[in-house]
């Protein structure tokens, strides 16, 4: 009988050549088909490293207003799909499974957003770019965590706001910005989760490291004021600030696939997860045979009627023109 870990390291490197198989398909399809894969920072490592691009919220619907390619395989979650597909309604856009959904996504509908509409006919509404294509259609304009507190301040100040759906995030706007808004109380299940008791324990452990948080967590626009060295940031804005810091040492508080790309990034310095439980369960519903299947099968298309897309398109070029 062989020892543990020789099995162990024999299990590994039939998954290491299995991945390998499967990544020279993918190159060899993507290359047939003209295709390029989007990935966000929550993938699972393996996907965000065949990636042609990874990002957060906004870079990638810049990467994906930009991109030459003729089929776009979207790994990440649903709404990120759609927005790939309302800014490029000539090309295909795949997502590697359609139950790759977003709690907080779906906490708003099309009617609440037009019931607000009805009562505040003045009103702007400003939907986070976690949303269906029918909410982004009924929006103003849409934001990301990445440009949030500069899209609100630049709005018209006598107008009443309606910020969906995140409350957390809305929160931290409105403590960025002084402006006060209606906000939507949505949440997402893997942000709300990591609260301030979470994040003192850890900053109590790790003293001399730098914090940076989401502002989708349950307690990031009290960081604000409670912590105000706190780095609220959107999941490139972590990867960028940590590269350039002097810090050697990162707490960080959000879902935890964001370590592969902090670590890669910036190899010598070490990244403390808040809460190693924080996995959003539909960014890890890509995997690299999903990726195959959707590029060899064309499965699965986004569609979007014309009517919803288009409108949807004006909200979310005013996001992109925004840094
Ligand atoms: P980012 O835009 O920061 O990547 O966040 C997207 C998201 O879904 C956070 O949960
Ligand atoms: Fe949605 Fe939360 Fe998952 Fe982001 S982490 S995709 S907000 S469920």
């Amino acid at each position: 009988m062989g020892s543990p870990s020789l099995g162990i390291s024999l299990v590994s490197g039939k998954i290491d050549k299995m991945n390998n198989d499967l990544v020279e398909q993918i190159q060899s399809i993507k290359k047939e088909r003209n295709a390029i894969i989007l990935a966000h920072s929550y993938q699972r490592d393996e996907v965000q490293d065949i990636a042609d691009f990874v990002g957060d919220s906004l870079g990638l619907s810049r990467e994906a207003a930009k991109t030459e390619a003729e089929v776009i395989v979207f790994a990440g979650v649903h709404f990120m799909a759609e927005t790939a597909a309302i800014l490029n309604p000539e090309k295909t856009v795949l997502i590697p499974d359609v139950e790759a959904g977003c709690s907080l996504a779906d906490t708003i509908k099309a009617a609440d957003v037009q019931s607000w509409k009805d009562d505040n006919p003045n009103g702007l509404v400003v939907a986070y770019v976690n949303t269906s294509a029918e909410v982004k259609a009924l929006a103003d304009v849409c934001v990301t965590s990445a440009n949030a507190v500069a899209v609100v301040s630049s709005l018209d100040q006598d107008r009443p706001i309606f910020f969906v759906p995140d409350m957390f995030l809305g929160a931290h706007v409105e403590r960025a910005t002084g402006r006060k808004m209606n906000l939507w109380l949505g949440e997402c299940h893997v942000h709300a989760g990591i609260g301030e008791r979470e994040i003192n324990s850890t900053l109590d452990k790790h003293e001399n490291a730098e914090f940076m948080i989401h502002p989708e967590c349950s307690c990031g626009s009290a960081c604000l004021y409670l912590k105000p060295d706190a780095k609220i940031m959107s999941t490139e804005g972590m990867v960028k600030y940590s590269q350039t810091s002097q810090a050697s040492e990162f707490v960080v508080a959000t879902e935890v696939g964001i370590l592969h790309r902090l670590q890669k990034f910036s190899p010598t310095k070490k990244f403390i997860p808040v809460k190693e439980s924080a996995v959003c369960e539909y960014m890890k519903l890509i995997t690299l045979e999903k990726i195959l299947n959707s590029l060899v099968n064309n499965q699965f298309k986004i569609e979007i009627p014309p009517q919803v897309a288009n409108k949807a398109r004006r909200s979310l070029e005013s996001m992109i023109a925004v840094g």
